[in-house]
C-alpha cells in the first residue's frame, strides 16, 4: 500500500516525526523545495525545525518554499494571514533566504493572477520533494474542499461553513474569518515526490479512516492520497481511534 500509518503516543511525538521526514529531505538535498502548510497542527513540526536549525543540524540556506494556500483578502501584514504565519512560526527561526519562500498573494484580487502566479512559482521551482498537510474535519487537503470533482490545479476556493467555523478559532469572531482563498489544486499536491499528512486529536479520526480505508472521492478530497507512490500517515492516538484497519 502507498500509504504509511505511523501512530504516535501524542501531539508532541507526531510533530518530532514530521520534522525526522523534513530533516531527511533537507539533509540529503540542501537545495530541497519544501510544500508547507499552516494551521494550528505543524505548528510544534516548526518549533522542532527550528530548535534543529539553532543546535546545527539543519541548514535551510539552499531550500525554498511555495505554500499550499492563502485566505483572500489578507495580507503579508496581517496577523492572520499565512504569509504572516509561516514568517513568525518558522522563517524568522531559521536560514531559509526569504525570498525563497512563496505564499500566494492574498491581497491579489483577480483569481487568475493569483493562481497564475502560484503555477508560474510551481513551474519554476519544480515538483516539492516533501509535502507537508494538515487535514480539515471535512477532509479537506490544502483549501481542496469537498466537491462533485477533484480541482486540479491552483484555484479561487469558498471556503465550507464548517471550515470557517473550525478556523474561527484565531479570530476575534467567526464573522471576521474570510470566506475565500486560494489554495493549490489537487494535482498540485499529487505532484509532490513525497507527502506528509500529519493530524492530531479525535476530531479528525473519522476524516483520518476515510483517507486511509474509504473510496478516493472528491467528497473527502484526501482519499486521493491513496493513489500517490509515496505518502506517510503521521497521527497521534486519538486521530487513530477510528482507523478500521488497526483494530
Ligand atoms: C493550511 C491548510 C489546511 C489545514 C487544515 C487543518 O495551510 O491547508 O488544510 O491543514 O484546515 O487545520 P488545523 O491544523 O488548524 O486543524
Amino acid at each position: 500500500m502507498a500509504i504509511r500509518l505511523v501512530v504516535c503516543k501524542d501531539y508532541d511525538e507526531m510533530s518530532r516525526r514530521g520534522a525526522d521526514e523534513i530533516a531527511k529531505i533537507v539533509q540529503s538535498k540542501p537545495e530541497c523545495v519544501l510544500g508547507l502548510a499552516t494551521g494550528s497542527t505543524p505548528c510544534r513540526l516548526y518549533e522542532y525545525l527550528a530548535e534543529d536549525y539553532k543546535a546545527g543540524k539543519l541548514d535551510f540556506s539552499k531550500a525554498r518554499s511555495v505554500n499550499l494556500d492563502e485566505y483572500k483578502g489578507l495580507g503579508p501584514d496581517d496577523d492572520q494571514s499565512y504569509r504572516f504565519f509561516m514568517n513568525r512560526e518558522l522563517f524568522s527561526k531559521i536560514n531559509i533566504n526569504i525570498e525563497n519562500t512563496f505564499v500566494v498573494n492574498g491581497l491579489e484580487p483577480d483569481e487568475k493572477i493569483a493562481c497564475g502566479e502560484l503555477e508560474a512559482q510551481l513551474d519554476e521551482y519544480g515538483p516539492a520533494d516533501i509535502q507537508i498537510l494538515g487535514i480539515g474535519e471535512n477532509g479537506h487537503i490544502g483549501f481542496n474542499e469537498p466537491a462533485e470533482q477533484f480541482t486540479l490545479r491552483a484555484h479561487e476556493v469558498a471556503l465550507t461553513e464548517s471550515t470557517i467555523a473550525a478556523n474561527a478559532r484565531f479570530f476575534e469572531d467567526e464573522s471576521k474569518v474570510p470566506t475565500k482563498a486560494y489554495s493549490m489544486g489537487i494535482g498540485n499536491i499529487m505532484s509532490a515526490g513525497k507527502i506528509v499528512l500529519l493530524a492530531s486529536g479525535e476530531k479528525k479520526a473519522e476524516a483520518i479512516e476515510k483517507t486511509m480505508n474509504g473510496i478516493v472521492d472528491p467528497k473527502v478530497p484526501s482519499s486521493i492520497l491513496q493513489l500517490h507512490p509515496d505518502v506517510v500517515i503521521i497521527v497521534d492516538l486519538a486521530a487513530a481511534s477510528k482507523i478500521s484497519t488497526l483494530k
